[in-house]
Formats: C-alpha cells, sequence, structure tokens
C-alpha cells in the first residue's frame, strides 16, 4: 500500500487569526466519521506529516479539516500557506477508535470538544448514526473566544433538524458572552451548571460521553465522570468515556 496518496487543494476558508478550514480532493479509503488521516507536506526536502480529523461525513466531498495555526509549528506554518491548486500528500487510509461503531448503547450521547476538537463531532453529526441510536445529543464546545467558536451555520443547522434532540452548549472562557456558559467545563459538571443548561442529567445509567480536544481538559473531565461513576470505555471492558486528545 502506497504510505502518501497526493491530492489538491481546493482551498481554505479563514475563521480568524488562527483558525483555518482546509479543503481537500484526494482518494482516501472508506472511513468512519471521528477518524483521523495523515496530511503531509515536503518541507525542505523532507516529507513530514500530522494527524487530522476529518470533518465532513464520509459521503460527502471534498475532504474537510479544521485547524489551529501554532505560532512556529513546524507542520501548520506550512499548511497556512497552501492555497487552491497545490498539492498535500494524505495517507491512503483514516485511523482511530473515536467512532460511534465502538460506542456502547445508551439512551444520551454527549460530545465534548475544545477547540478545533469539534470537528470529528461535526463530521458524526452530519451522519444518521447518532440520530438512529440515541434519544438526545447534547454537543459541549468550549473555546477561549468568541471569534473561536467556528462553524455555527453548521450546527444551528442541527439544531433545525434536531429540535427535540438536539442541544448545544457552548463555552467561552476568556470573554463574556451573553449566549455561551463562562468557565470551564469539569467546573459546570462538578456544579451541576452543564446539566442545568443541558436540561439533562449526566449520569452513567444513560449516558456516553465523546471528548475531543485539549489533553489537560479531557483528563480533568474524565476526573469528575469519573467521581459520578462513569469509566473509560474499553472493548474488553466498555464503560461510558470514549476519547482522543491532540497533543
Ligand atoms: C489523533 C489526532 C488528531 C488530530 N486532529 C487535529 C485536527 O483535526 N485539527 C488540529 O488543528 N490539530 C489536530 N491534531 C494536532 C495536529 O496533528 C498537529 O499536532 C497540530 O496541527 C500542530 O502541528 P505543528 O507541526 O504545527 O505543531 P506541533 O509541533 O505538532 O505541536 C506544537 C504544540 O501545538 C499545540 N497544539 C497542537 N495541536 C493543537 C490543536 N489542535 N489545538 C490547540 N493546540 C494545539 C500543542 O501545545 C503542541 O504541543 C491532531 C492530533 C492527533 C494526535
Ligand atoms: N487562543 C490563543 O489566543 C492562543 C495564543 C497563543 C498560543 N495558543 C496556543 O494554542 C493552544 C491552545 O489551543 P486553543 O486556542 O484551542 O485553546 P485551549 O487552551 O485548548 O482552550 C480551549 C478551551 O478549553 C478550555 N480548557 C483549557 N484547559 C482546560 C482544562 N484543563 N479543563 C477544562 N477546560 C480547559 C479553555 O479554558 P481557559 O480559557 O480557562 O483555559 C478554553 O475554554 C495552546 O497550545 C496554546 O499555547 C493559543
Amino acid at each position: 500500500m502506497a504510505v502518501w496518496n497526493t491530492g489538491k487543494v481546493i482551498g481554505q476558508k479563514q475563521w480568524n487569526d488562527r483558525l483555518f478550514s482546509l479543503f481537500v480532493e484526494a482518494e482516501i479509503e472508506p472511513y468512519e466519521a471521528g477518524q483521523f488521516a495523515k496530511l503531509g507536506l515536503e518541507v525542505d526536502g523532507e516529507i513530514i506529516g500530522r494527524p487530522y480529523s476529518l470533518v465532513n461525513a464520509p459521503d460527502r466531498r471534498p475532504l474537510e479539516f479544521y485547524y489551529i495555526h501554532v505560532p512556529d509549528g513546524p507542520f501548520t506554518s506550512q499548511l497556512v500557506k497552501l492555497q487552491q491548486g497545490d498539492d498535500i500528500l494524505i495517507s491512503p487510509r483514516a485511523n482511530g477508535f473515536m467512532v460511534l461503531d465502538e460506542v456502547p448503547p445508551a439512551k444520551h450521547l454527549w460530545l465534548v470538544a475544545t477547540g478545533t476538537g469539534v470537528g470529528p463531532f461535526l463530521a458524526m453529526l452530519d451522519t444518521q448514526k447518532p440520530w438512529q441510536r440515541f434519544e438526545k445529543v447534547v454537543l459541549v464546545y468550549a473555546v477561549r473566544t468568541h471569534s473561536e467558536l467556528s462553524y455555527q451555520e453548521r450546527i444551528a443547522n442541527l439544531q433545525t433538524l434536531h429540535p427535540e434532540r438536539f442541544t448545544y452548549v457552548p463555552f467561552i472562557s476568556r470573554e463574556v458572552s451573553s449566549f455561551a456558559m463562562p468557565g470551564r467545563i469539569p467546573d459546570a459538571i462538578v456544579d451541576n451548571r452543564l446539566e442545568a443548561r443541558a436540561g439533562l442529567l449526566l449520569a452513567a445509567e444513560d449516558s456516553q460521553v465523546m471528548m475531543c480536544g485539549n489533553p489537560q481538559m479531557v483528563e480533568d473531565t474524565m476526573k469528575v465522570l469519573v467521581d459520578r461513576g462513569f469509566k473509560k470505555h474499553r472493548r474488553k471492558d466498555p464503560g461510558q468515556i470514549t476519547v482522543e486528545s491532540y497533543w
């Protein structure tokens, strides 16, 4: 199997000074929403690659990736320079276990993201699976500032499509907001503000939680969920928490 396929950049959408969505036309084997592909670029005669979650549902094209430009980051400093028509390398196959087929049955699905970690959940929410498998779906999406809350139109569209079953809970931690929750996700679980806002109990008996993004958020949220009786899901030892850390 080839290590890389060569794709074409269709374009980039810039959300603010650091956040971008990259659109790519490329061959990729069938994959599950929630999985990531490796993108590669030749830099100074050497190929460097990094994993990125697919944001488009598997049956939609072009391939879409949502990323943050890390100042001095070896890969993203090159990625931001790409323009329509440029070549980009992509792994022929996507990988990852943060997919709905790995999640045990439950009544409620909580999708918890910081920053660019919202991407794989947007891919899942654009498939039939969450709506076939769960009565209610809550998307919790935490960022520092208003300008970092990307994909609001796509999320509003989900609310229109599933008004009784989809709940969106944004957090903005470093600016005052009239619509988003203040502070951090784990604190809002501990003092029950998250449940109050979602209008739904976060209980291990009937909930599955998927988390993606900042590893410290994943770790801190895991701790407060474990205190509530949740445990990490493993195929051989089923639980209620499935995670993906981005760094
Ligand atoms: C499974 C997996 C999936 C990933 N999917 C995505 C994705 O969809 N979008 C995306 O932007 N990144 C994603 N990443 C991170 C990505 O692979 C790169 O690490 C990142 O784009 C930075 O690359 P870099 O070479 O510029 O800097 P690196 O040297 O790779 O990273 C430098 C530092 O930047 C910070 N950082 C890295 N990624 C992020 C991030 N996403 N948000 C905030 N800070 C970050 C960390 O502090 C890290 O130590 C994913 C990582 C993994 C392991
Ligand atoms: N955003 C910027 O302006 C900026 C500037 C320079 C560099 N960076 C770099 O970019 C990366 C950050 O990525 P990002 O912009 O997506 O922001 P982030 O730091 O991952 O923050 C996103 C959201 O997660 C919250 N969070 C952070 N740690 C948490 C924890 N332990 N538990 C629960 N919630 C937590 C943040 O709250 P808090 O606000 O309370 O932390 C914020 O609401 C870092 O590597 C950083 O060094 C960011």
